[in-house]
Parts: structure tokens; C-alpha cells; sequence
């Protein structure tokens, strides 16, 4: 089953963030499935490696897209970018190093990070972008 199940309610209302959000759900439901069926460490590590690079990809694209419409909210929202790109390490190096192991506790915090962004966090600059043109 997957972890996470793409909702409507999750859409920023812009069709490339969207579409980017989509592709960070269905990476982290891979890692979880790669977890429960207890795939081999260098498959999951692979994936981890994935969701870093595309999530900081992502994340600089937002940034960009904030920045080029001037969005009052960027650095605070940079901010929380780096925490989180940061945090995320932090687990793929504890993972890597053989101090731990992708546990439930690594996915759940994947999930209710992604979520809570999206939902608090990126929300606030759809109505901004929106009323930009930028749909
Ligand atoms: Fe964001
Ligand atoms: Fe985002």
C-alpha cells in the first residue's frame, strides 16, 4: 500500500510545482515500499540519493519562481527549504554510515514534512503567484 495518497487538496495551483510535488510523493511511497519488502540496502540508498538531489532540485525551483515574482515570503521560506534538505541528509548519512536503518520513524517524518510544507508552507505563495498569472 502506498504511503502516501496524492489528494487534490495538495495542488498549490500551479501545474509545475504540482507536478513536481507529485514526483517527491511517489519517490518517498518507493522508499517505503522498498522498506517493507526489504529490498537491499544499496537499492534503498539509490533511492535516497534520488529524493535528495530531486528535492533540492525542486526546492531551488521554487525558490526561483518566488524570487522572479518577488513573493515577500522568500527567505522564511528558504529557510525552511535548508532545514529540511538538511534534516534529510542527516538521515541518508546515518543510513549510509550503518548507524541506522530506514525506519518508519525516517518515512513517517518524510511524509508529515512533505505534507506540512506543501499544506502550510507552499500554499501561502499560491494566492501571490496565482494572482500573478502564474498558474
Ligand atoms: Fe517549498
Ligand atoms: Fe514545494
Amino acid at each position: 500500500m502506498e504511503l502516501i495518497k496524492w489528494k487534490d487538496d495538495f495542488s498549490v495551483n500551479i501545474r509545475i510545482i504540482d507536478a513536481q510535488h507529485k514526483q517527491i510523493v511517489e519517490m518517498i511511497n518507493r522508499l517505503h515500499s522498498a522498506m517493507s519488502t526489504g529490498k537491499a540496502t544499496e537499492i534503498m540508498d539509490e533511492i535516497f540519493r534520488e529524493l535528495i538531489t530531486y528535492t533540492n532540485y525542486h526546492f531551488e525551483k521554487e525558490e526561483e519562481l518566488m524570487k522572479s515574482y518577488n513573493y515577500p515570503g522568500l527567505s522564511a521560506h528558504k529557510l525552511e527549504h535548508e532545514k529540511l534538505s538538511n534534516q534529510v541528509k542527516q538521515y541518508r548519512d546515518d543510513f549510509k554510515s550503518g548507524r541506522s536503518v530506514v525506519s518508519v520513524d525516517v518515512l513517517i517524518f518524510l511524509k508529515n514534512w512533505l505534507l506540512t510544507h506543501i499544506q502550510k508552507t507552499d500554499k501561502q505563495y499560491s494566492a501571490y503567484l496565482n494572482a500573478k498569472g502564474v498558474s
